[in-house]
């Protein structure tokens, strides 16, 4: 894969080591075109990345700030305090298989609540894995039961029960074949899932959800580089972390971060930025997730941005003709992943989200994980389909379109025994 040209390095040589403020970064004019996926051992200035120290101290925290900048906005810090209410418990939930909780995770007086539907196995004899989701619809689509209250805020029109964007009881369960909790619950995983609609109800504004709590003093409108909805999910789902990490009935060192599509997105945007993530699943997630931004397959960065102008800041729609600008591309992100898992899942109709080139992203990133000798891709071309490539870095494409089902749940349970190890006690 090309990395910075010889010529270009003189230009970009005075750029600091590792970059951490916009006014550290160059205008788009001035980075040089990379045709294909850049090289993520090579630092912005040129210097090949010579040690896994260096990879650490000096090339992860460039590729943070550079995705930050250029392409989802800069995240806020975590906040200092999370409280916590557990607000239902119901330890006998699938007929005493498992204990529901339903938690209120507030991190900002001001900022809606995150409403966290929490399901642990009870049969077990260590603190669970846990697979967090994040849901499209509202928690009381996950499963059917009366007790989950409705989300209050805006939901998407294709929602099940959805009534002039507003959630109403029909909608019940309306997504249980989508999350098939009580499989996973059977396989000794908890399940901790939550509406992306509490942090950022998905429409173009700033006005709602976590984005006006934290704008600068005098602030009123969004920087360029100021942090868009994928982000806002994605911190969502690190905010989700605190709160496990309060947990005792939870394995801090097996949590995996599932999303799909969109969420996908915010799912290895989060698992690049949060080593607590210890198991990555974006599943369908395509442009602006885990397919090439230099793409020619599927949807481009202008068709992205000029639809769903919100999720990403303001700095990405320079690159809307220009992909070969970016400094990085998604195999970076993945690599900001290593040493730890990750799972790229397709479905064979969907190739609005390229499912070839995700898995050339992934080749692309196996570098690094090799580098740092935690792992590889191991093949050189994707899997059969309904076949799961089980390495550090996965891969599985199924027949069928664009959804998420419990032939992609069985492959994201298989790909966490195979990495966690099988939960025991069941
Ligand atoms: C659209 C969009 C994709 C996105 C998908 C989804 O198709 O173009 O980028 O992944 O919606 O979130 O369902």
């Amino acid at each position: 894969m090309p990395s910075c040209s010889r010529a270009l390095i003189g230009s970009l040589v005075l750029l600091a080591v590792a970059v951490t403020s916009a006014a550290d970064f160059p205008s788009v004019d001035k980075l040089p075109s990379h045709p294909g996926l850049p090289d993520p051992l090579v630092m912005l200035n040129g210097e090949k990345v010579a040690t896994p120290e260096q990879w650490t101290q000096q090339r992860r925290p460039e590729l943070k700030a550079l995705f930050q900048h250029y392409m989802y906005g800069y995240l806020p810090a975590a906040p200092e305090k999370i409280t916590s209410t557990v607000e239902v418990e119901d330890a006998k939930y699938f007929g005493g298989k498992a204990t529901k909780k339903q938690v209120s995770i507030k991190y900002h007086p001001d900022a809606p609540a995150i409403n966290l539907l929490l399901i642990v196995p009870n049969q077990r004899t260590q603190p669970a894995g846990v697979f967090i989701g994040i849901n499209f619809c509202g928690n009381h689509t996950v499963v059917k039961d009366p007790a989950i209250p409705l989300p209050t805020t805006w939901i998407y029109k294709s929602c099940p029960g959805c009534e002039t964007e507003k959630a109403t009881d029909a909608g019940r369960g309306g997504q249980a074949e989508v999350w098939n909790a009580e499989q996973t619950i059977d396989r000794g995983y908890a399940l901790a899932t939550f509406y992306n609609g509490d942090l950022d109800p998905d429409f173009p504004d700033f006005t709602n959800g976590v984005h006006p709590h934290y704008l600068k003093p005098g602030q009123t409108t969004p920087k360029s580089d100021d942090w868009g909805a994928v982000a806002a999910w994605a911190w969502g789902a690190q905010r989700v972390v605190d709160y496990l990490y309060t947990n005792k009935d939870i394995d801090r060192e097996r949590i995996a971060l599932v999303g799909h599509s969109r969420l996908g997105k915010a799912t290895l945007l989060a698992g690049a930025l949060d080593e607590r993530i210890k198991l990555i699943i974006p599943l369908q997630a395509g442009c602006g997730g885990t397919a090439p931004s230099r793409g020619k397959v599927g949807e481009s960065v202008k068709q992205i941005n000029d639809r769903f102008p919100h999720w990403f800041d303001d700095e990405f729609t320079q690159f809307n003709e220009r992909p070969d600008r970016l400094p990085f591309d998604q195999n970076c992100l993945v690599a900001l992943c290593a040493p730890r898992p990750v799972l790229f899942a397709n479905a064979v109709e969907d190739t609005w989200a390229n499912p070839d080139g995700q898995f050339e992203v992934l080749k692309a990133a196996a570098p690094v994980y090799r580098f740092l000798k935690a792992g590889d891709l191991g093949a050189e071309h994707p899997p059969e389909v309904g076949k799961l490539l089980d390495s550090q870095l996965g891969y599985f494409i199924r027949g069928g379109k664009h959804s998420m089902t419990k032939e992609d749940w069985l492959a994201f349970l298989a790909f966490a025994d195979k990495h966690f190890g099988k939960p025991t006690g069941k």
